[in-house]
């Protein structure tokens, strides 16, 4: 019997994560990497200051009192985040990233548009390319609800600072956990894939309205680097998040637990 179990587990303990954080084991969220804040409207964080009440992102608990990584940005400040993987992404590459999240009430879009980056770090081509895929938010039907985008730049060299388009569009409940599970191939004919809910999304080619699982493109415009928490918008309301696993791998068993795969 035992035996039998441990086998049954193998495929997935086996598995080396280049990144885990789980709320539920309790750990600390400076696994996840380098925190980032920004100050009031704009303002840098000052140099060695903690964080406080304005912006933070901490291992506490849900609303509901489970294990999360509460991450808190207020009225006119416009980053809580964690830079993950600093240094360790390189071309040519496939990176999977599982995140198991919730968006707790009162975060309107115009307040905390997005929840997860692939950011570009590389000054030669962030004019151009700044966040070649994302998670953004926009206003939903009702309170209650909100619509978040998965979208994304095929083009490094496209001819506009923000260029992302969208690919897939859901709209989702305050409240409720999700799964997501990004997928990003670094090389110069790359791709991007989604899965939400453990189930692999039907990505829109914005130019051809081509349906597709894999998007083509070039992802990895110089050092690009991904990043979770809430970040952007400066006025309006606060608004929280509330993170349960992230994990990173370069396979998908890797982050098959925490997607929901
Ligand atoms: C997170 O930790 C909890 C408690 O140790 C464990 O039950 C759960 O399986 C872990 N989740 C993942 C995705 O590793
Ligand atoms: C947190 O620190 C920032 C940056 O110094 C400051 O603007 C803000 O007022 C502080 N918030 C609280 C609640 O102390
Ligand atoms: C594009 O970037 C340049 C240089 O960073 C800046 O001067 C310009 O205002 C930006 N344009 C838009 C539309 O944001």
């Amino acid at each position: 019997m035992r035996v039998l179990s441990l086998l049954a587990i193998l495929p997935f303990v086996s598995a080396k994560l280049l990144l885990n954080y789980n709320a539920s084991a309790g750990d600390a969220a400076s696994i996840l990497g380098r925190q980032n804040l920004e100050g009031w409207n704009g303002a840098a964080w000052p140099k060695g200051q903690a964080q406080n009440a304005s912006a933070f992102f901490t291992t506490a608990k849900d609303p509901n009192g489970i294990p999360a990584a509460h991450v808190h940005k207020g009225a006119h400040f416009a980053r809580s985040e964690y830079h993950m993987l600093l240094g360790q992404t390189a071309a040519s590459q496939t990176y999977y990233i599982g995140y198991r999240v919730s968006f707790g009430a009162g975060a309107d879009y115009q307040s905390c548009p997005i929840v997860f980056q692939w950011k570009n770090f590389d000054s030669a081509t962030v004019d151009k390319d700044n966040i070649p895929a994302l998670l953004v938010f926009r206003q939903g039907s009702s309170a209650d609800k909100y619509i978040i985008d998965f979208a994304a730049q095929a083009d490094p060299s496209a001819d506009q600072n923000i260029s992302q388009k969208t690919l897939w569009t859901k709209e989702l409940t305050h409240g409720t956990i999700y799964q997501f599970g990004i997928v990003i191939n670094t090389a110069k004919s790359g791709f991007v894939q989604l899965y939400f809910n453990g189930r692999l999304s039907t990505l829109v080619n914005p130019s051809t309205k081509e349906h597709t699982t894999k998007y083509a493109g070039n992802f990895f415009p110089g050092q690009t680097e991904p990043k979770v928490g809430l970040y952007g918008g400066q006025a309006t309301n606060a608004c929280d998040s509330y993170i349960y696993n992230v994990a990173i791998g370069t396979a998908l068993a890797d982050i098959a637990a925490v997607a929901g795969i």
